[in-house]
């Protein structure tokens, strides 16, 4: 049987970690997969998951079943960290969180109960997207098509196209939106353009799906929810796919959330029941762990102010750090080349060199980036930077 299947080659990012792994020069830069990186190249585990981690070792009482909708203390929580405190204003009854292994989690059962909906469903991406999108959501069998997002020529978001776009929608499509910081491009909307979209989605009634995987590392927990808490407060129906691997650092743990908001309780009870049996027929129930963190940390005032400190920290580090590639860019002599990359949020950049230049920015110099020069900018650091920057200007 197994004959009929040939090699594949590599996921287009997570190739690239076993690839820099295997580098031997000790120059090397990874600016590759999304992950946080601080001052040292390293990804700590956060101190406040640490502490959550020794209670939960000491308090945890056993490892039986925890049901396919996993940890409801969780799920209320990540809930209000999504939607805030009240909800945005949303009934209760018409919201329903229930927890995932990850965002990835999120987004694949999200889109098998698009699927149940009916066949006619179109499912909008950016142009461009996450490489994983379109696997991802289409191999649960939804058609798939592009809006147009991002403007190479400006380095920022092509509004009107994308306004154009969306008007010509309506009821039988789905609007895959990023909440914040755009992966690949870090080029986010305004708050002037999610009141559009808002306001989009209202007169077409397209349901907008909003993945919302790096909360708090563009402008803040609330800033970087803007777009998702005017969406809810204004639209019949909402999917948020949410993801707690960035914000709380918890990568390998696999925890993320869904968040639906149906238009009445008693459709939000048929929606949550459909997404329960689609994840028992995929993966039976969430893994336990990551979210017993996350939702220890959120149950104790300390613990929230720890995390929330660390959470700033990072988003800090990475905002400085756009200023500082544009500040050394133009010290060395790239004009004003690259500024775009201070007016962009979270941990991704198009630098804007062709695929040639990056083959040569790993052969020549051992600096990873993803094919699209998308750069991970968590991964520059004082010790790099100018051999990054003179790498760069050098193959230009
Ligand atoms: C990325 O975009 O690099 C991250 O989201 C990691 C991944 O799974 O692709």
């Amino acid at each position: 049987m197994f004959e009929a299947l040939s090699s594949l080659p590599p996921d287009a990012i997570l190739g690239l970690m076993s690839a820099f792994r295997e580098d031997p020069r000790s120059e090397k830069v990874d600016l590759g997969v999304g992950i946080y990186k601080d001052e040292g190249g390293n990804t700590p585990v956060l101190e406040c998951v640490k502490r959550a981690e020794r209670r939960l070792l000491e308090q945890e009482d056993t490892k039986a079943y925890i049901g396919p909708a996993g940890d409801e203390g969780y799920n209320e929580r990540v809930g209000k960290l999504i939607l805030s405190g009240d909800l945005s204003g949303v009934a209760s009854d018409r919201v329903s969180v229930i927890q995932t292994p990850g965002g990835c989690g999120a987004l694949r059962s999200a889109a098998e109960l698009i699927v149940r909906c009916g066949d006619e469903t179109t499912l909008w991406v950016p142009d461009p997207t996450w490489a994983n999108h379109v696997p991802l959501l289409g191999d649960a069998g939804l058609k798939i098509r592009t809006y147009p997002y991002f403007d190479p020529r400006t380095s920022a978001v092509r509004f009107e196209e994308m306004a154009a776009c969306l008007g010509q929608l309506g009821r039988s499509d789905v609007v895959l939106l990023h909440g914040c910081c755009h992966n690949p491009s870090g080029a986010d909307l305004d708050r002037a353009q999610w009141d559009t979209v808002v306001e989009l989605a209202r007169r077409t009634g397209f349901t907008p799906f909003v993945d919302l995987a790096y909360q708090g590392f563009g402008d803040g927990l609330d800033e970087d929810a803007y777009g998702v808490r005017q969406l809810a407060a204004s639209v019949p129906e909402l999917i948020v796919a949410s993801s707690c691997s960035k914000n709380f650092g918890l990568y390998r743990e696999r925890t993320g959330a869904v968040l639906l908001l149906s238009e009445s309780a008693s459709q939000a009870a048929a929606v949550k029941s459909q997404l329960l049996s689609i994840i028992r027929g995929i993966y039976s129930m969430p893994p336990s762990h990551g979210a017993a963190i996350v939702a220890g940390i959120l149950s104790d005032a300390e613990l929230t102010t720890l995390w929330t400190d660390e959470l700033r920290a990072m988003r800090d580090r990475i905002n400085s750090l756009r200023s500082l590639l544009v500040a050394r860019f133009q010290a060395k002599g790239a004009g004003s080349r690259f500024d775009f990359i201070a007016r962009q949020r979270g941990m991704f950049s198009f630098l804007g060199v062709d695929e040639g230049q990056v083959s040569l920015l790993r052969e020549r110099h051992g600096i990873y980036m993803v094919d699209s020069s998308r750069i991970n900018v968590a991964g520059v650091n004082s010790s790099n930077i100018d051999y990054f920057c003179d790498a760069i200007l050098d193959v230009l």
